[in-house]
C-alpha cells in the first residue's frame, strides 16, 4: 500500500494568512496541519508516503519533514504546479504506485475518535476496487456528498449539491487500486476548472466498485480549509488534548509505538525542543516503564488501544 498527502492548491479560502505561506504548514493549535493527515496513514501502517505541494512551498516540506526517517517513513516529494484537481495526485504519482494500491489523504483533513485507527486499518485490509469514508455533516453542500441504502450501498455521489441527496459528506480520504491513475486520465474537468474527486468514485461506482465505510458518531473528522472550521479544528485539539493528556497526530509518538524509532531517538526528539509543551510529552512518553512489552505486537500498541477504548 503506498500513500499520498495532496497538500498543495491555493488556499485563497484562507486568505490573507496563506498569502506567504502554504496552507498546509499553518498551525493546527501545536503543530502544522500536515501532521494530522500524515499520522493517518501512518496509523495505517503505510510507510511509503509522497507529498504533493506547490513548486514554491517545497522546500518547506523538505526542511521540516526531510526524507521522513525521523518518523520511521520513506517521504518522497512531487511538485503540483497548477492545482488542477484532487485526481491529478494518481496521474503524477502513477509510477510511485506501480501496481499497488494506494490511500489518498486531503492535507487539510483531520481524523480522530474512538477506534478509528481499527477502522481504517480494516478498511486497508478489506479494500478491493475502491473505499471512501462517509460521516454525517451539517453542511454537506460544502463537499462531496454520498447517498446509500439500508445496506450500505453507494447509490450516488455528487460534489457540492445545492440540493443534497444526504447528510453524508465523502471524506477526504479515498483508497484505490492502482486504475486510478488511469481513470484520473480520463475525467473531465468541472465548474470549476478542475477534475473531480467524485467524478473518479463515479466511475468506480458505474461498475459497482465502489465501497463506503461510514464514521458513526464517536468520530470527529474536519476539514480546516476555511478561517471558521481551521480555528474549530484547533480549539478541538487542545480541549481534547488537555483534557486527556495527550496528543492528536504526535509523529514521533506514533513512530515510537510503531517501532519505527528507539525509545532513546524519542527522548532526545523531546530534549530538542524541551522548551515546549510537545518537546516535553515525548521526553515523559520515552521515560514511562514497561512499553516495550506492548509495541512487540502491532495489536498490543498501546497508542491504538487508546484509540480504541478512549
Ligand atoms: O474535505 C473533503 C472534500 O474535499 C470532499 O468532500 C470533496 O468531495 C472534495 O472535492 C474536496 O473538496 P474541497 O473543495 O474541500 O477541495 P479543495 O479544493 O479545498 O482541496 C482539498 C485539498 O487538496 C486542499 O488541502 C488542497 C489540496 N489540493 C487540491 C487541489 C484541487 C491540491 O493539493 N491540489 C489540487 O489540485
Amino acid at each position: 500500500m503506498k500513500g499520498i498527502v495532496l497538500a498543495g492548491g491555493s488556499g485563497t479560502r484562507l486568505a490573507p494568512s496563506t498569502n506567504g505561506v502554504n496552507k498546509h504548514l499553518l498551525n493546527v493549535y501545536d503543530k502544522p496541519m500536515i501532521y494530522y493527515p500524515l499520522s493517518v496513514l501512518m496509523l495505517g501502517g503505510i510507510k511509503d508516503i509522497l507529498i504533493i505541494s506547490t513548486p514554491e512551498d517545497m522546500p518547506r516540506f523538505k526542511e521540516m519533514l526531510g526524507d521522513g526517517s525521523a518518523f520511521g517513513i520513506r517521504l518522497q516529494y512531487m511538485e503540483q504546479k497548477h492545482p488542477d484537481g484532487i485526481p491529478e495526485a494518481f496521474i503524477m504519482a502513477e509510477d510511485f504506485i506501480g501496481y499497488d494500491d494506494v490511500t489518498l489523504i486531503l492535507g487539510d483533513n483531520i481524523f480522530y475518535g474512538q477506534g478509528f485507527t481499527t477502522l481504517f486499518r480494516n478498511a486497508l485490509r478489506n479494500h478491493k476496487n475502491a473505499t471512501i469514508f462517509g460521516s454525517r455533516v451539517k453542511d454537506p453542500e460544502r463537499f462531496g456528498v454520498v447517498e446509500f441504502d439500508d445496506n450500505q450501498k453507494v447509490i450516488s455521489l455528487e460534489e457540492k449539491p445545492e440540493d443534497p441527496k444526504s447528510d453524508f459528506a465523502a471524506a477526504g480520504l479515498y483508497i484505490y487500486d492502482y486504475r486510478a491513475a488511469r481513470i484520473a486520465k480520463q475525467l473531465p474537468y468541472s465548474e470549476r476548472g478542475e477534475t473531480e474527486i467524485t467524478d473518479l468514485n463515479k466511475e468506480y461506482l458505474k461498475g459497482n466498485q465502489l465501497d463506503v465505510q461510514l464514521l458513526g458518531r464517536g468520530f470527529a473528522w474536519m476539514d480546516a480549509g476555511t478561517h471558521e472550521s481551521l480555528f474549530e479544528a484547533a480549539e478541538f485539539v487542545k480541549i481534547t488534548q488537555q483534557r486527556q493528556g495527550f496528543k492528536i497526530a504526535c509523529l514521533e509518538e506514533i513512530a515510537y509505538y510503531m517501532g519505527y524509532i528507539s525509545r532513546h531517538t524519542l527522548y532526545e526528539k523531546g530534549e530538542g525542543m524541551k522548551k515546549t509543551d510537545y518537546g516535553q510529552y515525548l521526553m515523559e512518553i520515552a521515560n514511562r516503564k514497561h512499553t516495550e512489552q506492548y509495541w512487540e505486537s502491532i495489536d498490543k500498541n498501546p497508542l491504538l488501544e487508546l484509540v480504541q477504548n478512549e
